[in-house]
């Protein structure tokens, strides 16, 4: 494993090996075991959008393997002004050992990676948003001890989020379950990917009918990163499509609930549901730095 630009890139065996790892990671971290696997190594981190967990998680990561990260800003680099990603990519991977990258399109961390020599992590583009599904994956098998036989459903946004569990999900071996609005529908290329799984996936405009007899519920901001003009807008489109008690009233009596986060309470989930399901929430947050410290410690540590 060279990169992690985006879910589909991975197969089945290469996600199993990441949570593997990472579960090996935070039990080793819990229990005060230090691996510094990425000694004397420097992870650049460009972050054209905002962030709290990923920036966080990253550098502490880093910092735990032994190794070290810079915040690289678009407002600082010299990205921000027009240079060309492959230029970019070309000096930073004369300085770096690897580069985490948030960015707006697919195509700069596709590029990244294509001019550039050194590992490229993907920590969220419009398209897809592969470190948080990791770490969600990791969270249902640590809550559910199993994919296999499990109904995933996710309510909202046909955004990063969606893209990516629908890969995520079906690739390791669950059931998934859609709902969003007609005019906000996952990528066309997920979609297509999706076929392939026969009625593993389902799709609607519907979210209870989604969340019918499901084992993990998992919704997202109505309004993403970059869409800020929009909100008003998507406040009406995404009316209804909230995880509430309706919605946990029809998914199995044990389900869980995951959010990526930052939340919007009484939008997308209501603060009641939030609350009741804050330790599995909280839990997914936390697996982002133990789920990283894996991609890390795979694309960027000794190679197998
Ligand atoms: N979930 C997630 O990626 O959070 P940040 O935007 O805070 O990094
Ligand atoms: N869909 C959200 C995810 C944030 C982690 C966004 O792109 O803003």
């Amino acid at each position: 494993m060279k990169h992690l630009l985006k879910m589909l890139d991975l197969s089945k065996e290469e996600i199993l090996d990441i949570l593997n790892l990472a579960d090996q990671l935070k039990y080793e971290n819990k229990n005060g075991i230090e691996h510094h696997i990425l000694k004397g190594k420097t992870l650049g981190m460009i972050f054209q959008k905002s962030s709290t967990r990923t920036r966080v998680s990253f550098e502490t990561g880093m910092y735990q393997l032994g190794g070290q990260a810079l915040f690289l800003s678009n407002r600082d680099l010299q990205i921000g002004r027009g240079e060309p990603v492959q230029d970019t990519a070309r000096v930073l991977s004369r300085y770096l050992d690897g580069i985490m990258i948030r960015t707006f399109e697919q195509k700069e961390v596709e590029d990244l990676a294509k001019y550039g020599s050194i590992p490229v992590i993907n920590g969220l583009t419009d398209f897809c948003h592969p470190c948080q599904v990791l770490a969600d994956l990791m969270t249902i098998r640590e809550f559910k001890g199993r994919f296999e036989g499990l109904k995933m459903c996710y309510i909202g946004d046909g955004n990063n989020m969606a893209n990516s569990l629908i890969v995520g999900g079906l690739k390791v071996g669950m059931e998934v379950s859609i709902a969003c609005p007609k005019d906000y529908q996952p990528a066309a290329e997920v979609l297509e990917f999706a076929k392939g799984y026969g009625d593993k996936f389902s799709m609607t405009d519907v979210p209870l009918e989604a969340a019918k007899d499901a084992d993990v519920l998992f919704t997202d901001v109505w309004t993403s990163m970059g869409e800020e003009a929009e909100t008003e807008k998507r406040k009406i489109a995404f009316k209804g499509y909230q995880i509430n008690d309706d919605i946990m009233a029809v998914a199995k009596a044990d389900a869980m609930v995951q959010h990526c986060l930052p939340a919007h309470r009484e939008e997308e989930i209501t603060e009641k549901v939030f609350e009741a399901h804050a330790n599995e929430i909280f839990e997914e947050a936390e697996n982002r730095l133990h789920a990283q410290k894996a991609v890390m410690v795979k694309v960027m540590g000794p190679q197998e």
